[in-house]
């Protein structure tokens, strides 16, 4: 009995806290998938190997790595639309550890494709490219949410409509991708979730090896947490306690302001 109120009112707090997450069944069968290349990430003092696989993403929270997801998904199939449908595609991060580029309510925008015709996400508008998960060490888990969102008219906005949000914000790739506004993006072009996946990943050889070698992270931090490197904070991943000890963190340390500058979804 317990158990079971704690149950709902833990499913009334994490629904009441990402408005935009749809619930129910939804009309449109929707699929991502992504195929994973075989590779070997050698960083951290240890080799990470990858299997080469096929990934659908079409159930809620389907475990992946980031290096699997890096590129483009192969297919994005919409099935069971009404002709003459038009669609929008997002994929969203709420769960960066910096509240100044994701919250639960505004996520990181991770891509965004407008004027889908035809049921064949190829026919759209690509507003921002598809950028993979880079979720930092010791972030925990994050959960890439996508949502298929049925237009009523075709949509005329660019890249240069998107809101600039908070100056702290800068990063040139994070251009128009922070702090994602998701409710009132859905209710002010009048868009209706039809269809909606997740897929769940979190750091990996990937991420470290690309935060050593292509953004100038310290080995120090884009090992953390690993055997025979620093632990990681030890609040719960994801918590707010954790946000607050990251920043923290960040103003008295200076791995963590290294790591700051490294932003991060
Ligand atoms: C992934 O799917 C493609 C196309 O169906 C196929 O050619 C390939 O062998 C599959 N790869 C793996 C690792 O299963
Ligand atoms: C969306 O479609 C409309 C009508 O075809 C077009 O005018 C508009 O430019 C398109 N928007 C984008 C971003 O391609
Ligand atoms: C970006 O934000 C940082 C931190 O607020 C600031 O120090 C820097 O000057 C800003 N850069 C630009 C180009 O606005």
């Amino acid at each position: 009995m317990m158990s079971t109120f704690a149950t709902i009112t833990t499913l009334f707090v994490l629904s009441n806290a990402q408005s935009w997450v749809p619930s129910g069944d939804l009309p449109v069968d929707f699929t991502v998938t992504f195929s994973a290349p075989e590779m070997v990430y050698d960083v951290c003092n240890r080799d990470f190997s990858q299997s080469a696989r096929n990934i659908t993403v079409a159930t809620t929270g389907v475990p992946v790595t980031p290096g699997e997801t890096a590129m483009n998904p192969t297919a994005m199939t919409i099935k069971g639309a009404s002709s003459g449908d038009m669609f929008t595609i997002l994929m969203v991060d709420p769960d960066t550890p910096y509240d100044y580029v994701s919250t639960d309510e505004k996520p990181l925008l991770h891509m965004l494709i407008t004027n889908i015709t035809n049921a064949d996400a190829s026919t759209g508008a690509v507003i921002d490219p598809y950028r993979g998960p880079m979720p930092p060490p010791c972030s925990g888990d994050h959960t890439y949410h996508y949502l298929l969102l049925r237009q009523t008219a075709d949509l005329s906005l660019t890249a240069d409509d998107l809101p600039r949000y908070t100056p702290e914000c800068n990063f040139t790739r994070l251009a128009n991708r922070c702090l994602f506004e998701v409710a009132n993006f859905i209710s002010s072009n009048q868009l209706t979730t039809v269809g909606y996946v997740t897929m769940v990943g979190a750091t990996d050889g990937y991420v470290r090896y690309n935060y050593v070698n292509n953004r100038g992270m310290s080995e120090a931090d884009s090992c953390r947490g690993l055997d025979g490197y620093d632990p990681c904070p030890t609040a719960p991943p994801g918590s707010s306690s954790e946000k607050v000890m990251v920043s923290l963190s960040t103003v008295m340390a200076s791995a963590w302001c290294l790591m700051f500058s490294f932003i991060v979804n």
